[in-house]
């Protein structure tokens, strides 16, 4: 059976991501801050909780401790824990904030990854999916007819260009894992305060697809649901 980790899967995205997976039969392994809200959630999609504060060492490694114990090996890593202030133009910008923001977006996912690849390494078919954003494609925020383009979010944008390059660059330096990136599309969850755009079990649709590629899937892509995006 496919052993599978989401960060953050106690609501939005990841837990649409947790559900669809758990449905494909994977062994789902949910990541959430508060044990309270990751038991409930694992416990409503039969997956199983694992504390995990992606910002935090002696959490991110007592999780692969646990799962090692369980699994002794990993399948599928969904790096999709992230945080920003999607409206947060020129004067809202702190360097307090940004910091924050990488933290959990850029740091985050370099510690997971790092920590998960012993495991990975164990696997016949590994996978990663770093959670992305058009908001962070060049081509995409430059174009005044994108959606994209109306956001102000100057340090969100940046920490998801930065994962895009961590992105590529990792797969040319670990071609025997499958890693992309991913652009969900906008999707009414509290990170951008429910306020708009598709429910996040449509949005799940685009991550949960690269979580199940095959051992000849891409790796170093962009991708969004209808295909591949531009940097
Ligand atoms: N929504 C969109 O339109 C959209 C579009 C493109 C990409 N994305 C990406 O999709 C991913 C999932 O976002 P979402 O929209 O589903 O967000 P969400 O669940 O509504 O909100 C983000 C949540 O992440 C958790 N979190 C924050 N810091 C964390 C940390 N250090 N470790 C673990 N969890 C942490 C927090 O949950 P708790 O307080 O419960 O711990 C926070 O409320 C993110 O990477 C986001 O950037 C979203």
């Amino acid at each position: 059976m496919t052993a599978t980790l989401i960060t953050k899967a106690n609501k939005g995205l990841g837990y649409e991501t947790a559900r669809r997976l758990a449905e494909q039969g994977h062994t789902v392994y949910l990541g959430a801050r508060s044990i309270d809200r990751g038991e409930a959630a694992a416990a409503e999609l039969g997956a199983r909780f694992v504390r995990l504060d992606v910002t935090d060492n002696a959490s991110v490694e007592a999780a692969m401790h646990l799962i090692d114990e369980r699994e002794g090996r990993f399948d599928v890593l969904v790096n999709n824990a992230g945080i920003g202030d999607l409206r947060a133009g020129g004067d809202g910008v702190t360097a307090a904030s940004t910091l924050e923001q990488f933290d959990t977006n850029l740091v985050g996912v370099v510690r997971v990854t790092q920590a998960t690849l012993p495991l990975l390494r164990k696997s016949e078919n590994p996978v990663v999916v770093n959670v992305s954003s058009a908001l962070g494609s060049f081509a995409t925020v430059t174009d005044p007819e994108s959606v994209q383009y109306r956001f102000r979010s100057i340090v969100y944008s940046a920490t998801r260009a930065a994962i895009s390059m961590v992105t590529v660059r990792y797969a040319q330096a670990l071609p025997e894992i499958k890693i992309n990136a991913v652009e969900p599309g906008l999707t009414s969850t509290d990170l951008i305060g429910n306020a708009m755009g598709q429910t996040a079990a449509e949005g799940a649709e685009a991550i949960a697809r690269l979580a199940t590629i095959g051992k000849d899937g891409p790796t170093g892509t962009f991708r969004e649901r209808a295909g591949v995006l531009p940097w």
